[in-house]
């Protein structure tokens, strides 16, 4: 049985103050709640701060991005072990907009994991496609090559701590979701994949969220199909209301 995983990707958004006031919030309205992981990532400047209001409860903290090295002569990033002493658990990597605006590669991407992996950091890997590509037919050749590339190298006991996040780019902050069945069709596919590389015990353990444009008005429904575990979700968690109600979605399948 995987668990379900709710992730709040707040990108570059909130001050500390405001960081730390929903983040109190948040504990509140979802204390004894624990049916469903919930990780929320805010930018670096506020990771400390939130950590500290989020330690004694059941929210874990995440990181928008990290660079793959412990330390050393890199202006301005950011390493694992920083992370980890700021109270990470989870760490995003190869996020579209980090794909798209940074030029980060799959050769960069694995990179990151591994790096990951070695500090005990648990990855959430966010693979899709552009729009042109998937009206071309090739949306599922994208993922393939992301998947297949991404996680080169990567081995069973690895995979199965991470998560895998399934973000259409078109979907991304444009108020347009795939339609529950598309994305399920893809998680299948992804699941399949998973399956060649590891093998079905594996690929069934594997969590893999849905991503772009998640709401509360549509998470029940992504939430009802058999291979979407949870989703990573940017424009509607920086409203605690509407995280609240994303969290708490109603699932009619077991
Ligand atoms: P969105 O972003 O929910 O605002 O579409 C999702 C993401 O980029 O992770």
């Amino acid at each position: 049985m995987r668990k379900p995983i709710i992730a709040a990707n707040w990108k570059m958004n909130k001050t500390v103050k405001k960081a730390v006031a929903f983040v109190d919030d948040l504990k509140k309205q979802l204390s004894n709640y624990t049916g469903v992981e919930v990780v929320v990532c805010p930018p670096f400047t506020a990771l400390n701060k939130v950590s500290e209001v989020l330690k004694e409860s059941n929210i874990i903290v995440g990181a928008q991005n990290m660079y793959p090295e412990p330390a050393g002569a890199v202006t301005g990033e950011i390493s694992p072990l920083m992370l980890l002493d700021l109270g990470c658990d989870y760490v995003i990597i190869g996020h579209s907009e980090r794909r798209t605006l940074f030029n980060e590669t799959d050769e960069t991407v694995n990179k990151k994991l591994k790096c990951a992996f070695t500090y005990r950091l648990r990855p959430i890997l966010c693979v899709g496609e552009y729009l042109e590509q998937r009206d071309a037919g090739k949306a599922e050749e994208v993922v393939y090559n992301q998947l297949i590339k991404g996680l080169a190298d990567i081995g069973k006991d690895d995979i199965v701590r991470m998560v895998i996040a399934y973000e259409p780019i078109w979907a991304i902050g444009t108020g347009r979701t795939a339609t529950p069945e598309d994305a399920n069709a893809m998680h299948k596919f992804i699941r399949h994949i998973l399956s060649e590389i590891y093998d079905q015990k594996v690929a069934a353990k594997v969590r893999i969220q849905y991503g772009g444009s998640v709401r509360p008005d549509n998470i029940d429904d992504l939430m009802n199909q058999s291979d979407i575990d949870g989703a990573l979700v940017g424009g509607a968690s920086l409203d605690v209301r509407s995280l609240v109600r994303i969290v708490k979605f109603k699932r009619e399948i077991a």
